[in-house]
């Protein structure tokens, strides 16, 4: 073992896109990726939708070429591990994968395997979680260590808090756009660009600090500079694929720390377990539900329960009732045939 001055020139570029459909995450993959590099492979999970972006005569993207490979349903991680391992091995110099939202909501996707495992008899929906998590890891681990710069889209869906409205009634909001991978995913990149409907980007988070504040529109010139910043190659601080590797925050089994409590009873701290584990198996105990608590309790008791650990009596049925609003909420839009949480 021997550690090496970290450089930024021996690290490849990850960057995610994130939007609603018709945003512009293929169309800007393909700009950005022909910012970066000459010989690029693309992955199309949708329907050879990248392609209809091959050979055009006019637009930013004329005379644009890449090599196409595309995934069908069911989308298994092993489909995308051996994507991966062919542009490497094909000698690209950028892999886009259109999406990666498939790999986890997708037919055949993690999800899906979690429902499958969850079906059987006698099984238990948290334990199964355990080799979900695992595929995940792994799926991870080959995108960051993957020897290409790497272009990764996620499509995105409206997200929404529960606010008590005057009738004391909890209602959803739109609070905006979350990305249709395992939460956490996004901390995995250099750069995550989220797309607007009007095509403009923002990044959410950006280890280079180029659009620091900006709002643009995707363009070679914005892969042309991403690689410039990556070729400056002074060293950073950290070696940027130690630094993404950083877990990302594991599904909560039990009562959040920030939420133990001293005044709220046992069983009110069981019902609250069982409030988040009823949301676990919906697939969703993100962020968003977590700040919704503090939120809520704040909007209801006037307190900040994040900062002064332990829920009274009365704020922990607040919560109690705030995840089971969710879970209700959750499944009413299952049952519309809405596509939340689906790619
Ligand atoms: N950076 C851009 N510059 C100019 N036009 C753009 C840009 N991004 C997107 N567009 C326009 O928006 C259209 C839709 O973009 P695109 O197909 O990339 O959407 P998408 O987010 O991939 O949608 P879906 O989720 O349905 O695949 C493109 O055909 C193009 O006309
Ligand atoms: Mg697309």
């Amino acid at each position: 073992m021997t550690f090496r001055k970290a450089e930024r020139t021996q690290a490849r570029l990850k960057i995610a896109l994130t939007g609603p459909s018709g945003s512009g995450k293929t169309f800007s993959a393909l700009l950005i990726a022909a910012g970066i590099g000459k010989r690029i492979a693309v992955v199309d999970t949708e329907n050879k939708s990248a392609s209809l972006y091959a050979g055009m005569d006019k637009g930013p993207l004329a005379g644009f070429e890449f090599d196409a490979l595309e995934i069908d349903p069911p989308y298994t991680i092993a489909k995308y591990l051996e994507a991966i391992e062919a542009a490497e091995k094909g000698g690209y110099d950028v892999l886009v994968i259109d999406s990666i939202s498939h790999a986890w909501a997708g037919e055949g996707g993690l999800l899906d395997k979690k429902g499958a495992l969850d079906q059987r008899a006698g099984s238990n929906s948290y334990t199964n979680w355990a080799p979900i998590t695992k595929e995940h890891e792994l799926f991870k681990a080959r995108l960051l260590n993957s020897d290409l710069h790497l272009i990764c889209t996620m499509r995105s869906k409206q997200d929404y808090i529960l606010e008590v409205n005057d009738k004391g009634k909890s209602t959803p909001k739109k609070v905006g756009l979350a990305p249709i991978q395992r939460d956490g995913m996004e901390y995995e990149f250099t750069t995550v660009l989220d797309l607007a409907m009007d095509h403009n980007a923002a990044a959410s988070k950006d280890r280079t600090g180029l659009f620091d504040g900006q709002v643009f529109k995707p363009s070679k010139e914005t892969g042309a500079r991403i690689m410039k910043w990556l070729k400056a190659g002074k060293p950073v601080a950290k070696p940027a694929e130690v630094q993404a590797a950083a877990p990302a925050p594991e599904p909560l089994a039990d009562f959040p720390d920030e939420f133990n409590s001293a005044m709220a009873t046992e069983e009110q701290k069981a019902r609250i377990s069982a409030g988040i584990k009823k949301l676990h198996e919906l697939g969703r105990t993100d962020q968003i539900i977590w700040k919704g608590i503090a939120g809520h309790v704040r909007k209801a008791h006037g307190r900040e329960v994040i900062e002064t650990n332990g829920l009274t009596e009365a704020e922990a049925e607040t919560v109690v009732e705030y995840l089971a609003s969710w879970a209700e909420h959750i499944r009413a839009e299952a049952g519309n045939g809405s596509s939340a949480g689906r790619a």
